[in-house]
């Protein structure tokens, strides 16, 4: 219960504007992008928006003191509740924070403050030649602290990696308000435990990210998108799996089905083949225009030995744009055709791409399911997303009983349930399933040492 007196002290360290406590404010931050049920047990008892980490140790201080729930969020576009106060609380708001503090050209690193916008990091180290390569199919809106918070993923993943490959350095405030500066500009560190990773993907349960020290690469000098279609959903899979064989890797490397096409046809101009069953969406990059030729001969010529019905380059940066603006949207227009969806994130084995593709659509059929399949299938990382009927609780039985059988696929081609989009609610029953007894006790243990009263994003991961 936050008192008027602990309400008085977080005021005087933000400012009384930066603590929002009207009802319809708590209400706009109880829920996320993970399409959860919207319920009054989630709205926070205040929501703070700090603008500096000094003010959030010192809000950190003072929730540790008298034991008050504290659930960070970033532009809450997360797909697994992380940002939903599950316990009221505070709701700490890193959107005031949004400086790009430094951009070191010389050592091809950038600072920023959690609540900068991805694609605005982007585009302000895109403007000097330097490529900050994660982006989250949300990275127009989603936030730099989200993003490290979350260890997001993206399209790009298949050839650059993902959020985690980028962070050389953080600054967290503790549970207790104490600041943690760690990592650095040094290529090479092993002084002690590495704990950026470890806060990287805790989701925002062992600190408050509130700056991040990123690593950059070369921007490519050329990029280029590809449409292929196929008379099937399995020759997409082999397409993708030879192409990465025979050692070619693209930028990015997305599937959809038919379901995810017609979905996309519904809102965009896309050249839609009636035969077609599934469409790779592909980015290739490289320092020139032959570069990018050779690829595309040699990714036609692939997907033509495993049966493409039609091949496209986009001709210009715009339709590029409008191929990679479908692929980003798909997400919410599939989630639009049901009263719920159920998006999965389950993420294999390369090579087991295909296999885990196979069983899905002998779940859906099993138990008479729309199941949309998209994903990023050059990494592996697939979006099955189940829609239905929730309140049918005939259907709902049938649902949870697909999901269970769609984790237990991905575990048994030796793959886990989240890729990019971490455990927060919707995914914690299944979390011991895929971690094991020793791996949740090490878990547990990480979590009780940083967090002994357990106030960061409680009923979060488990
Ligand atoms: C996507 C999000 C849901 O790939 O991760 O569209
Ligand atoms: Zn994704």
């Amino acid at each position: 219960m936050i008192t008027d007196e602990i309400k008085k002290k977080i005021r005087a360290i933000v400012g009384p504007e930066n603590v929002l406590d009207s009802d319809l404010e708590r209400f706009s931050y109880s829920y996320d992008s993970s399409f959860l049920p919207l319920l009054p047990a989630n709205k926070p008892e205040i929501v703070v928006r700090p603008l500096t980490t000094e003010e959030v140790a010192k809000i950190m201080a003072v929730a540790y003191e008298y034991e008050i729930p504290v659930t960070p969020r970033g532009a809450a576009s997360g797909r697994t509740g992380g940002s939903v106060p599950l316990q009221g609380g505070i709701s700490l708001s890193l959107d005031r924070m949004t400086r790009i503090v430094e951009l070191d050209e010389k050592n091809m690193m950038v600072t920023a403050e959690a609540g900068v916008r991805t694609i605005d990091l982007y585009n302000h180290c895109a403007a000097r030649g330097l490529f900050y390569p994660p982006d989250p199919a949300s990275w127009k809106f989603s936030t730099i602290g989200g993003n490290v918070a979350e260890n997001a993923g993206g399209m790009r993943a298949v050839k650059y990696g993902v959020t985690s490959d980028y962070v050389m350095g953080l600054d967290v405030v503790l549970a207790d308000g104490t600041v943690l500066q760690t990592g650095g500009k040094a290529i090479k560190n092993v002084t002690g435990y590495d704990l950026k990773s470890l806060f990287t993907g805790s989701e925002g349960t062992l600190g408050i990210i509130t700056k991040a020290l990123l690593r950059l690469i070369p921007m490519p000098k050329r990029r280029g998108t590809l449409q292929v279609m196929f008379g099937s959903l399995d020759d997409g899979c082999a397409t993708i799996h030879q192409m990465l064989q025979a050692g070619i890797v693209p930028a990015a490397a997305e599937i959809m089905d038919r379901f995810c096409l017609d979905t996309a046809a519904r809102h965009s101009r896309i050249d839609l083949n009636p035969a077609a069953a599934s469409c790779l969406i592909i980015e290739i990059d490289g320092e020139d225009d032959g570069a990018l030729a050779t690829q595309a001969k040699q990714i036609e010529a692939v997907a033509k030995k495993c049966g493409s019905i039609a091949f496209r380059a986009a001709g210009s940066e715009e339709e590029s744009e409008e191929l990679w603006a479908i692929r980003r949207g798909l997400s919410s227009a599939v989630a639009a055709l049901a009263p719920n969806r159920l998006g999965e994130d389950i993420s294999v084995p390369r090579d087991a791409f295909p296999e885990v593709v196979r069983r899905i659509r002998a779940i859906s059929e099993k138990y008479g399911l729309t199941i949309a399949v998209y994903g990023h299938a050059g990494d592996g990382n697939l979006h099955p997303s189940v829609l239905c009927d929730l309140g049918n609780p005939e259907e709902a039985k049938r649902v949870h009983q697909a999901v269970d059988e769609i984790f237990a696929a991905a575990l048994a081609v030796g793959g886990t349930l989240s890729g990019e989009h971490g455990i927060g609610i919707t995914k914690r029953l299944y979390i011991a399933q895929a971690l094991g007894e020793a791996g949740m006790r090490t878990l547990k243990a990480v979590k009780q040492a940083l967090d002994p009263k357990g106030i960061l994003n409680p009923g979060k991961i488990w």
